[in-house]
């Protein structure tokens, strides 16, 4: 297949690395916008690791999608600093608008909901990211804000 491929291509761009793993699949989401599952195998023979290991990995890190993201996609901090902040009321309030959890996409495909673990935007906590521009002090005003812009 063409997503067996270009995996192909980009384990064999990367293997020689030390500790290639991580590289692998975070070039595999840059390139398919997701981690394709079939790619897990792939990749677990080509390094040398049984399917066990290479899958731990994936699903260990929160960065790792298995389906591709919505148009957008909201991460919510929920590190300490936020969390302090009133962050899991604020994923509750959104998740409940949304009618999703943490790492799932809305029906229509208009956005993907994650958590992200500290956007180094403490100061202003909670925070939270939309589409890559970060957001801070998140309160009830910006989640209404922010989940009309995705609904739009
Ligand atoms: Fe949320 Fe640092 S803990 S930005």
């Amino acid at each position: 297949t063409e997503i067996a491929a270009r995996t192909q291509g980009i384990i064999d761009e990367l293997k020689h690395l030390e500790g290639p793993l991580l590289p692998i699949l975070h070039e595999i989401q840059q390139e398919f916008g997701h981690v394709p599952q079939e790619t897990l195998p792939v990749i677990a023979h080509a390094l040398n690791m049984s399917r066990a290991e290479v899958y731990g990995v994936f699903t260990f890190y929160h960065d790792f999608r298995r389906a591709p993201a919505g148009r957008h996609v909201l991460k919510l901090c929920q590190a300490e600093a936020c969390q302090s902040m009133g962050s899991e009321a604020i994923a509750a309030k959104v998740k409940q608008a949304l009618g999703i959890g943490f790492h799932e996409t809305t029906a229509d495909g208009a956005v993907t909901l994650e958590p992200v673990y500290c956007l180094g935007l403490c100061a202003c906590s909670p925070s939270a990211m939309l589409d890559g521009a970060v957001i801070g002090r998140v309160d009830d005003e910006t989640i209404d804000e922010i989940v009309e812009a995705v609904r739009a």
